[in-house]
């Protein structure tokens, strides 16, 4: 990344694209409509609350985040969507049952006017959802082109400066990267022909980086995980983002292991297991759409505690996860961890961790940050992968060959820098300056 020279300001409007309206989408719009209005606050943003220590400890310059980093207002965000269901964004939020009447009834007339497009859905992807709103173009490489002309479209009527998007869809089966995803190439020769190694959200990503659309992947599908997909942001000067949104289980998870690890206090099992109801969670009712998801939640203890740097700490350690598809819970999940740890001369100890989470609640402020960011990265000259980001991602994506950074501590460090490094401040080392000056 190169520090840049001049960093516009954020004018006109922004369009915020969002390949399926369910629970996180319409959670996440309604908190933007309602913060604007100022009838509730948007808890959980970093964008929105949260402040960065500038200087030395005894400049106390902590402005917050907002007002050090010239980001897109509230006020300026248009909001677009896909879905294969055709329920507006007011009925797509009344049936996800996550915001309460007393939350959706002032801001109905908006809602109701965010009406999804045709969705692209070929359904060996998503084997659990039928819908009826969706695209019926030849190709996979004419649906890019739909896509591509959903966007084109929509920027022209709203009249937006810029845009991005922040996949909210499904989670898809577990694909592996293939030779069909090597390269611009071989990618848009297999977007010819119909190449099964080609999913849903990789024709939506792929139409997004042609026009030049920032990209964030909330799902743990591989979509913008791939070498084609790298190549073009690079070549498209588009900044890139994923996977899967670090919520609940897995956020508790990257808070705890840093500080066990911390203490050198080692662990011998760690067993998680989900209890959910809503349709994400019948989607990975799926053994097929759970792997994307299991694969996507068992990669953060490994980085984390290093078992092969701390092998008669972590070396043994049994990790297992769970999701169960459990109807009357709707999106009021129930996370259980029990972790068997032990401390000084290897005697046992055990930690049990029972969150009663909102799924949705805590996913809405990271795809308002992550919009936010990702047009800041653009305007900025920002391309390619943005591992500063990795802060709200379950599998952060990273440059070839290097690991993922999981410690959610390291990660707001490192977020922080770069937005310090973005604005020419000096970066915090937390180095005691008292000792030797
Ligand atoms: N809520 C969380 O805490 C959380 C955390 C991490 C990741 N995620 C991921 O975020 C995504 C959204 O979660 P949700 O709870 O809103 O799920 P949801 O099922 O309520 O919404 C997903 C929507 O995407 C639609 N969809 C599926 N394929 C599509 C396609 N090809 N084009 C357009 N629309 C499509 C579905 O019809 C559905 O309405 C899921 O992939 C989920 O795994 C959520």
């Amino acid at each position: 990344m190169q520090r840049p020279q001049t960093l516009s300001a954020p004018e006109g409007r922004l369009a915020v694209f969002l390949p399926g309206l369910g629970a996180v989408s319409t959670t996440f719009i309604a908190g933007c409509l309602l913060s604007r209005r100022g009838l509730a606050r948007p808890i959980g943003s970093l964008t929105q609350t949260g402040t960065i220590r500038l200087g030395k400890r005894t400049e106390s310059r902590t402005p917050r985040i907002s007002d050090f980093v010239p980001l897109a207002r509230l006020e300026d965000l248009c909001f677009a969507a896909w879905d294969l269901y055709p329920e507006d964004a007011y009925e797509s939020a009344v049936q996800a049952n996550v915001l309460e009447a007393r939350h959706l009834e002032p801001i109905r007339e908006e809602l109701a006017a965010i009406r999804p497009m045709p969705a692209v859905f070929y359904p060996e992807y998503v084997k659990r959802l039928h819908g009826t709103n969706v695209k019926t173009v030849g190709s996979k490489a004419d649906m890019v082109e739909a896509v591509r002309d959903d966007v084109r479209r929509f920027r022209a009527a709203s009249g937006c400066a810029r845009a991005v998007a922040v996949w909210c869809g499904s989670t898809e089966i577990y694909l592996e990267p293939s030779p069909a995803h090597a390269s611009i190439a071989s990618f848009e020769k297999a977007l010819l022909e119909n190449d099964p190694s080609i999913s849903n959200s990789m024709i939506y990503a792929w139409a997004f980086l042609k026009e030049g659309v920032p990209f964030a992947n909330g799902a743990p599908n591989l979509t913008v995980d791939v070498p084609a997909m790298q190549e073009l942001a690079r070549e498209m000067q588009t900044p890139i983002c994923g996977k899967d949104f670090k919520t609940g289980q897995t956020l508790m998870k990257t808070i705890l292991a840093p500080g066990l690890k911390a203490r050198m206090l080692g662990v011998r099992g760690w067993f998680s297991t989900n209890i959910l109801g809503n349709r994400d969670g019948e989607v990975l009712d799926d053994p097929d759409n759970f792997k994307s998801k299991e694969v996507s939640k068992l990669g953060v203890l490994e980085h984390i505690l290093q078992p092969s740097v701390y092998p008669e700490l972590y070396g043994d350690l049994y990790h297992k996860v769970r999701i169960n598809y459990y109807p009357p819970r709707g999106d009021a999940k129930e996370g259980w961890d029990n972790i068997d740890i032990f401390g000084w001369l290897g005697y046992p100890m055990q930690i049990k961790v029972d969150f009663l989470c909102r799924d949705s609640i805590l996913a809405a402020p990271i795809v308002l940050d992550l919009a936010l960011f990702l047009d800041l990265a653009q305007r900025a000259g920002f391309r390619g992968v943005q591992e500063w980001l990795s802060f709200y991602f379950k599998t952060p994506m990273t440059a070839p060959g290097l690991y993922p950074e999981h410690d959610l501590f390291i990660q707001l460090m490192k977020l922080k820098n770069t937005l310090r490094w973005m604005m020419g401040e000096e970066l915090i080392t937390h180095l005691g300056h008292e000792y030797y000056d």
